[in-house]
C-alpha cells in the first residue's frame, strides 16, 4: 500500500506539493496563522455529514423522523448553530451543554436532555427553558420531573432510556446497551415494563416513547437490527398489554469512523437508509404504527472533520530501546489515548520525507501516560519545530480536553470552503486563573 494511502483516510485530507491539506487549506499555513496546538474543523464536511444523515432518514419515513446531534462529541455554539441550519435537532447531557444551546439560539424545542442523573437544580433549568424532551434513564429520575413539572404546572414530554441487552463488541469503555449498564432500564429483566408502568402513572410526564444506545465505534451494522427487532417487540407489547401508543423512538448513535486505514468506511447515506427501511418493514411486519424515529450520531458527524495541529519540540532517542517525538499538547487536547488506547493516524505536515522512524508521539504533560500514539512512522531527521497532524479528532476531543498542570486549551479554527475562521478562541493564562479568588 502506497504511503500516500495510508495518510489520506478522508476526502477532505490531500497532498498538494507535499504539503497536507485538510478542507481545501494548507494545515502549515494555519499553523503559522494561529499557532499551535490548533484544532482545525471542516465546516463544509460536517454539513456534508448532516446532509447525508438528514437526506436518507427523510427519503424513506419523509416528515416522520429527525437527525439528532449527540453533542457531546463536540460542543462549541457554532456547532448548534450548523446543525439547527442543517434542520437536525440535539442530544444534550448536561445543563453546560443547553446553556450552549441557548447562548447560540438553538431552538430547545428540538433538544432530548440525556445523563444518567439530572439533579433537580438541572431539571427545573431544563423546563425554565423550555427543553423538548427529557429522556429519563430511571424511575428516580421520573419521580424528579413528575415533582417539578408539578410544581411548574407543566406536562413534561419525556422519553424512557432502556437497554436492550445488546453487546455491540466495541470498547468496554464505550458500550452502553447491555442488561448491567449504567445507563437505562433492561428489557429481558423486567425492569423497562416496570418503569413504563410508573411513567403511565404519573400526572405530569407525557410518556412519549423509547431510547436506547447500543454503543460507539460501531461498525457491524447487524447491531441495529437485532436493537430495532428488540425495541419494535417492546412497542408491540406495550400496546396490545396496556394499550399504549409508542410515538418517539430513538436509536441512538454510534456510526464507527475511520481512524487509520485499517478502519472499514462505513457509508452513512447508504446505511442510515438500510436503517430506516428496517425500522419501516419491521413496523408493517409487527403490525404496529410506525413511530417518529430519531437518530443520534456524534462520532460520524464530527471525527473527521477535524485535525489537531502541533509543533514538535523534544525529541528523545533511547538507543536500543525507543523514540520520544514531544509535541505541545497533549492528553489535556486528546485524552483519547491515555483513556482507550485509541488509535489514531500521526502524519508530518511536510510529506517531502521518508518517514523512516518509529516513535511515540508524547504530550507536555507531567505524567507518563501522556501520550498521542505510539508505533508513529516519522522523518528520522524531525526536528524541533517541525510540524505534525493528527487527523480524525474533530469527536471527543476539544469536548473531553482538560486544564490539567494549568495548560491553555487550543482554539478551534473552522474552515469554511477553505476559508479559516476563528470558532473557539485560544484559552489565555488569564482564562486559567479565572476563578480563583
Ligand atoms: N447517544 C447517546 C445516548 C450516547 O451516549 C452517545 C455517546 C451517542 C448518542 C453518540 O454516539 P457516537 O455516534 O458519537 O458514537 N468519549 C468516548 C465516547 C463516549 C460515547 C458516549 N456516548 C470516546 O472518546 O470514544
Amino acid at each position: 500500500m502506497l504511503q500516500k494511502d495510508k495518510i489520506l483516510i478522508s476526502n477532505n485530507l490531500n497532498i498538494i506539493d507535499n504539503n497536507l491539506t485538510f478542507g481545501g487549506a494548507c494545515v502549515s499555513n494555519l499553523a503559522e496563522k494561529y499557532g499551535t496546538p490548533l484544532y482545525v474543523m471542516d465546516e463544509n464536511s460536517i454539513r456534508n455529514r448532516c446532509k447525508e444523515y438528514v437526506l436518507a432518514l427523510k427519503e424513506v419515513l419523509g416528515e416522520n423522523a429527525m437527525v439528532l446531534y449527540a453533542s457531546k462529541a463536540c460542543s462549541f455554539k457554532k456547532m448548534y448553530e450548523i446543525i439547527s441550519e442543517e434542520g437536525m435537532g440535539a442530544d444534550v447531557v448536561s445543563i453546560g451543554e443547553i446553556y450552549t444551546c441557548l447562548k447560540a439560539g438553538f431552538p430547545l424545542k428540538n433538544a432530548f436532555f440525556h445523563s444518567n442523573n439530572k439533579t433537580d437544580y438541572d431539571i427545573e433549568f431544563a423546563i425554565d427553558n423550555g427543553i423538548g424532551y427529557f429522556v429519563a434513564d430511571n424511575e428516580e429520575e421520573l419521580y424528579a420531573i413528575e415533582k417539578i413539572a408539578s410544581k411548574k404546572g407543566v406536562k413534561q414530554n419525556v422519553l424512557l432510556r432502556l437497554t436492550p441487552g445488546i453487546d455491540p463488541h466495541t470498547f468496554d469503555a464505550v458500550s452502553t446497551g447491555q442488561v448491567d449498564s449504567k445507563f437505562g432500564s433492561p428489557i429481558e429483566t423486567g425492569k423497562a415494563e416496570e418503569v413504563t408502568k410508573i411513567a403511565l402513572s404519573l400526572n405530569n410526564v407525557n410518556l412519549c416513547g423509547f431510547h436506547c444506545h447500543v454503543g460507539s465505534q460501531v461498525f457491524d451494522t447487524s447491531v441495529y437490527n437485532e436493537t430495532i427487532d428488540i425495541m419494535l417487540n417492546y412497542v408491540k407489547m406495550l400496546k396490545i398489554k396496556y394499550n399504549f401508543d409508542t410515538k418517539v423512538l430513538d436509536l441512538g448513535g454510534g456510526f464507527g469512523v475511520r481512524y487509520d486505514y485499517t478502519d472499514p468506511e462505513l457509508k452513512i447515506y447508504e446505511n442510515v437508509k438500510k436503517l430506516a427501511t428496517y425500522v419501516k418493514n419491521s413496523c408493517k411486519k409487527l403490525e404496529i404504527a410506525l413511530p417518529f424515529i430519531c437518530l443520534e450520531p456524534g462520532r460520524s458527524i464530527v471525527a473527521d472533520s477535524g485535525i489537531t495541529v502541533y509543533t514538535v519540540g523534544t525529541i528523545k532517542k533511547i538507543d536500543g530501546y525507543k523514540n520520544y517525538v514531544s509535541v505541545d499538547g497533549g492528553m489535556t487536547d486528546n485524552p483519547r489515548f491515555a483513556l482507550y488506547n485509541a488509535k489514531y493516524t500521526v502524519v508530518p505536515t511536510n510529506l517531502s520525507k521518508n518517514l523512516d522512524m518509529t516513535c511515540s508521539v508524547v504530550g507536555r504533560c507531567c505524567e507518563s501516560g501522556d501520550i498521542i500514539q505510539e508505533n508513529v512512522n516519522l522523518p528520522s531527521d524531525i526536528k524541533r519545530g517541525d510540524l505534525i497532524a493528527v487527523l480524525t479528532t474533530g469527536a471527543y476531543n476539544y469536548s473531553m480536553a482538560s486544564n490539567y498542570n494549568r495548560i491553555c486549551r487550543p482554539p478551534v479554527i473552522m474552515l469554511k470552503n477553505g476559508e479559516p475562521y476563528v470558532a473557539v478562541k485560544r484559552e489565555t493564562l488569564d482564562d486559567i486563573i479565572k476563578n480563583d479568588i
